[in-house]
């Protein structure tokens, strides 16, 4: 059952597409206040109870014990005492002494205090005070999730290929260089289908424009490699540079399609390219404009593409700029002391997303200048239905990969998502983990982290324990930092651990596939916390380091370094199961703690009693894979 509730008259993100009646606010079910322009609701938890949602976000399945915001946030450390990532996903549920969710559909900034100032109250502030909100009863956690996703639409499904092993680096900036990798990869025998382009494939960092140089024959070239099997996918970003000549700036500033300022000139940002305008995503002139422009690349065989830099990310404003320039010559010669040398410091680390920038930023919504701090969260959606839009248009469903870094839910019916720039950090595979289900319920199936880690240098061992939590994510990409290590599977010794890795995610995508679909079919999840599953077994209530995956399995990653196992948790008996290239070793257990041998190069799983599932033989790609002819592994 969902009970909706208006406050004012609030701006439609389009993130719920179930009419609904609207409640009487007297039956708003929180205590609540108007405060400063801010709307606060809070209500008390206690001790045992869970509190799951926010989808991607930091820290724990369980929300409770620390501070969140709603703020789509370009922040490349991805450390625990964080309170955004790139997505503002906000649904929240509470299980144990009631049970119920909340989706509060509001653009802006939003704070969830989670039991952080008083242990048992969540105390939620809405920068604002014109939203939808929905209340969601239901007796079970999957019931209040399978509701809300109903509400949501269907997730978004890519095409089958893209459930196979992708490589990424930035950059791999020419053909010569992605034909080395696909090269690396078929010489080591390692299954792949995808090699991405970040953006230094472009002509200057400039959308829809692909570097002839690097790239001569640039559709020939994607026809070639997808007679070899493989899909390249370009990085388009949010920001198009400012470049007279260029036609997709000219078009954008021309027709008025750009952000403004206060006084209707064109707002203007430095991003890779330098100096940017940004398309204003909120209208739907300007989401069709931007949309078409994939057809360059469509056109040229591409078939996939992630889209980046839009929460947005910012690196300074012209204005910005300017003033911490001049601020830098007035200094020159002075000796500067602590404060004077800090505050010229801090006037540059700030110029980077700096909230004075977003505040100065306008968009015209329903005909209406807007403020960007009032829709800061759905720009990086609107860019992304932009691209979903004219994709559903063109090719129908499920032909086109896509992808986004920030995200707003509603966004999870045309796209799904990647959690950004993590690091070669142990930490960072149960990060991964964690953020799973929370996606899940907020309707991104279609997700997953950076393989190895983004940032820094991996190890060989890393990349490995990654990449055998990844062989269940959908999105199972190895992605890394410019300049860091070479982290292709191929480049470390002993690559035969990694094909080893590689063909089990090949021989379980009949599998995964068939519980994806019905997971976005059925408005379920993929992977569900084991508190959903054994809701009366306090150490399952309290488990974070295994997920449920679909009706049959459990997994288990192994995330520190020089074990080699771990300590496994199983609520009932199970049978073990250890993947590793063709082999499959199995073992019955019963219910309890286990501490499970596992070697680098195999993957983990439980099955339950009573369960199977599915595997094919390997391939090197996915259109290689005979999905007819199947052997079981029986729980
Ligand atoms: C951003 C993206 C990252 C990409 C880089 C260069 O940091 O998150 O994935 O490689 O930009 O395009």
């Amino acid at each position: 059952m969902i009970k909706k509730f208006t406050f004012g008259t609030p701006i439609c993100t389009e993130a719920v597409v179930e009419k609904f009646e609207t409640s009487d606010n007297k039956d708003f079910p929180f205590k609540s206040r108007e405060e400063d322009g801010k709307f606060v609701l809070e209500f008390d938890m206690t001790d045992s109870d869970i509190v799951y949602g926010l989808g991607e976000a930091p820290r724990g399945i369980n929300k409770r014990g620390w501070t969140y915001e709603s703020f789509c946030s370009d922040d490349p450390f991805h450390t625990e005492t964080k309170s955004a990532l790139y997505a503002a996903h906000n649904f929240l549920m509470l299980s144990g002494s009631d049970n119920f969710g909340i989706f509060i559909d509001y653009p802006a900034r939003i704070r969830w205090d989670i039991g952080y100032t008083a242990k048992n109250k969540t105390v939620i502030t809405i920068d604002g005070t014109e939203f939808d909100f929905y209340y969601i009863k239901g007796d079970k956690p999957i019931e209040i999730v399978k509701e809300f996703r109903k509400s949501i639409g269907k997730s978004y499904i890519p095409p089958f290929w893209a459930f196979g092993y992708q490589q990424s680096r930035w950059s791999y900036p020419d053909a010569k260089t992605v034909d080395s990798v696909i090269d690396g990869y078929d010489k080591a025998g390692i299954p792949l289908d995808c090699v991405y382009l970040d953006i230094d494939y472009m002509d200057s960092y400039k959308d829809f424009t692909v570097d002839d140089k690097k790239f001569p024959d640039f559709a020939e070239y994607v026809s070639k490699k997808r007679e070899q099997g493989i899909h390249l996918i370009p990085i388009i970003d949010a920001g198009v540079k400012k470049e007279d000549g260029y036609s997709v700036y000219e078009e954008g500033r021309d027709n008025g399609y750009f952000c403004k300022n206060e006084d209707g000139t064109d707002f203007e940002g430095g991003v890779w390219p330098g100096i940017v305008g940004f398309p204003d995503f909120l209208r739907k002139d300007v989401r069709e404009w931007f949309g078409s422009k994939y057809k360059v690349l469509t056109d040229a065989g591409i078939d996939g593409f992630w889209n980046d830099m839009n929460e947005p990310a910012i690196f300074y404003s012209v204005k910005g700029l300017e003033k911490a320039l001049d601020k830098a010559v007035s200094l020159k010669g002075e000796n500067l002391d602590l404060s004077k040398f800090f505050n010229l410091k801090d006037t540059f680390l700030g110029l980077s997303n700096s909230p004075d920038d977003y505040s100065s930023i306008y968009h015209t919504v329903d005909g209406k200048q807007v403020c960007h701090d009032r829709v800061h969260n759905i720009y990086g959606a609107n860019m992304t239905k932009a691209a979903g839009e004219y994709f559903a248009k063109e090719f129908g469903e499920e032909k086109i990969l896509m992808f986004s870094r920030a995200s707003y839910i509603g966004a999870h019916r045309s796209s799904g998502i990647w959690f950004g720039d993590n690091h070669s950090w142990w930490s960072h595979i149960l990060l991964n983990l964690k953020m799973l289900p929370s996606a899940n319920m907020c309707g991104f199936l279609y997700c997953g982290a950076d393989l190895g880690g983004f940032n820094e240098n991996a190890t060989r061992d890393l990349v490995l324990r990654f990449l055998a939590l990844g062989v269940f994510t959908p999105l199972m990409r190895n992605h890394a930092a410019l300049g860091t290590r070479d982290q292709e599977c191929y480049n470390f010794e002993n690559s035969e651990d990694f094909r080893d890795i590689i063909e089990v995610r090949y021989r379980l995508i009949p599998y995964l596939y068939s519980t994806f679909r019905k997971a976005s079919e059925e408005n379920d999840m993929i992977f569900r916390p084991l508190s959903f599953d054994y809701p009366d077994d306090k150490i399952a209530r309290e488990c974070e380091t295994q997920l449920m995956l679909g009706d049959e399995c459990m997994i288990c990653p192994v995330y520190e370094q020089n074990v080699g196992g771990r300590y496994v948790y199983l609520p009932e008996d199970m049978t073990f199961v250890k993947l590793s290239g063709t082999k499959v070793v199995t073992e019955k257990m019963t219910k309890g703690t286990h501490y499970i041998d596992v070697a680098l190069n195999e993957v983990p799983l439980f099955i339950k009693n009573g369960r199977k599932i599915p595997l094919c033989k390997t391939a090197m790609r996915t259109s290689q894979l005979d999905t007819e002819n199947l052997e079981y592994i029986i729980g």
